[in-house]
């Protein structure tokens, strides 16, 4: 059961990372003796994944903070069973390079996204080691294989959870960093926020009254001024909202005026469609109306402006309530967000359109979060972007 030979970096297809895999066999003594017998048991092990991934959930599920994380419900689980049983496959796959780290970090940033809290991974892990171990027990493996076996399912379950808990460090840190960066930023922002204001303001006026004075090519060109004013005063007003952090004063708001009201306000685009499909139970909801009149205007301005680079596309909001809370989805036919930075897109100052600041959707992201919900980025099913939110106790059941 001696493991003999370490996996090397010259193993690894790619550079990145490499580092992390090695320190981490090392760290748990995991060395080419465990990889063979980790192959060698794969035949005895597999049928009881069936078991351990239904083992797995029932645990979850009798967890309610755990289960909580699962806001599809059962469909969810359902698709989660065949990734968990994809994963286990993969600890007994033999390969364990480059592209096996990048896919259990995929997992580790999307448990951070869905904000699964880190204690559970431990129970979790243990679980599948248990699983893993009563099956390679109860098998036919001889007794060499056994207990080579034994020894490989627990350093191979070490690193799994050590790569897990490493992603959560790495987000830590990275989170760290943004409430430093927006601290700073705070505090710029109320002084420069108010000092633009007021200039902005001159030129809008000014910009108005010249639009009456000039012919139609310079008509244009006051619009356009016309244009960029608006746009500065949107930065600077969410500037001084994310600076400003007020926290939420629920009242009764009629959603469809909400959203009626937001829909005026975005600039109309050739191409854009926006379709709206409001559950018509829900007229009176409990939230800010100021902030949540600016969430929904920022994640539309988002949507149809990702339209717009596009050349057109149709932007869908749909509202509906789930067990008494208010559900908000917003999905666009566009580009998308980029892969493999879901979860970082509402961070201040993130931002991956060209010009763009990064405080749209990182206000959003708080005011949700003031209002005790949540709010999550995702890849819509056919291509696009889709972002949904979810506002507890908004509505009387
Ligand atoms: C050993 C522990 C765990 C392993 C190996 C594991 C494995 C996975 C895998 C393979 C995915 C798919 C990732 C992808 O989209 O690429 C995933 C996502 C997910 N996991 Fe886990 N998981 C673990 C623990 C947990 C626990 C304890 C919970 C809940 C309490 C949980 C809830 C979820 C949810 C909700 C998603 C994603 C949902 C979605 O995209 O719709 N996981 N997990």
């Amino acid at each position: 059961m001696a493991s003999t030979g370490r996996l090397r970096a010259a193993k690894l297809r790619r550079v990145s990372n490499r580092d992390l895999l090695e320190d981490l066999f090392d760290y748990v003594g995991f060395g080419e003796d465990d990889r063979d017998a980790l192959v060698a048991i794969r035949p005895f092990v597999t049928p009881a994944f069936e078991g351990i991934v239904d083992k797995f959930y029932a645990v979850i599920t009798r967890t309610p903070r755990a289960a909580a994380v699962f806001r599809d419900g059962e469909a969810q689980i359902a698709r989660q069973k065949v990734h968990l049983r994809g994963w286990l496959e993969g600890i007994v796959g033999g390969q364990y390079d480059a592209a096996y780290l990048e896919l259990r970090e995929r997992i580790g940033r999307v448990h951070v996204r869905i904000r699964l809290e880190q204690r559970f991974m431990f129970g979790a892990m243990n679980v599948i080691r248990r699983g893993l171990h009563d099956a390679l027990s109860a098998s036919e493996a001889d007794a060499a294989l056994q207990e080579r076996g034994h020894v490989a399912i627990d350093r191979i379950c070490d690193v799994e959870l050590a790569i897990m808990l490493e992603t959560y460090r790495d987000r830590y840190v990275e989170q760290q960093r943004a409430q430093e960066r927006l601290a700073t930023l705070g505090q710029l922002a109320a002084s420069i926020g108010h000092e633009l204001r007021n200039p902005l303001a001159v030129i809008a006026t000014s910009a108005h009254l010249l639009r009456k004075k000039v012919d139609d090519a310079g008509a244009r060109h006051v619009d356009k001024i016309a244009r960029q004013i608006e746009l500065g005063e949107r930065i600077i007003g969410d500037l001084l909202a994310l600076a400003g952090d007020r926290p939420p004063t629920r009242e009764p708001v009629d959603l469809i005026s909400l959203i009626e009201d937001v829909h005026d306000s975005l600039v109309v685009v050739d191409g854009v469609n926006l379709l709206l499909d409001i559950d018509p139970s829900v007229r009176t909801v409990s939230v800010d109306g100021v902030q949540m009149r600016q969430v929904l205007l920022n994640l539309l301005v988002n949507a149809v402006q990702a339209l717009e680079a596009k050349g057109g596309g149709t932007v869908e909001l749909r509202a509906t309530v789930v067990d008494g809370h208010l559900e908000v989805d917003i999905q666009d036919d566009g580009p998308g967000f980029p892969e493999g930075l879901l979860e970082r897109v509402f961070e201040p100052l993130f931002t991956t359109k060209p010009g763009g600041v990064g405080l749209g959707l990182a206000l959003c992201a708080r005011i949700v979060k003031k209002h005790g919900g949540t709010i999550e980025a995702r890849a819509r099913e056919g291509g696009g972007a889709h972002v949904r939110l979810r506002i507890p106790e908004a509505v009387a059941t």
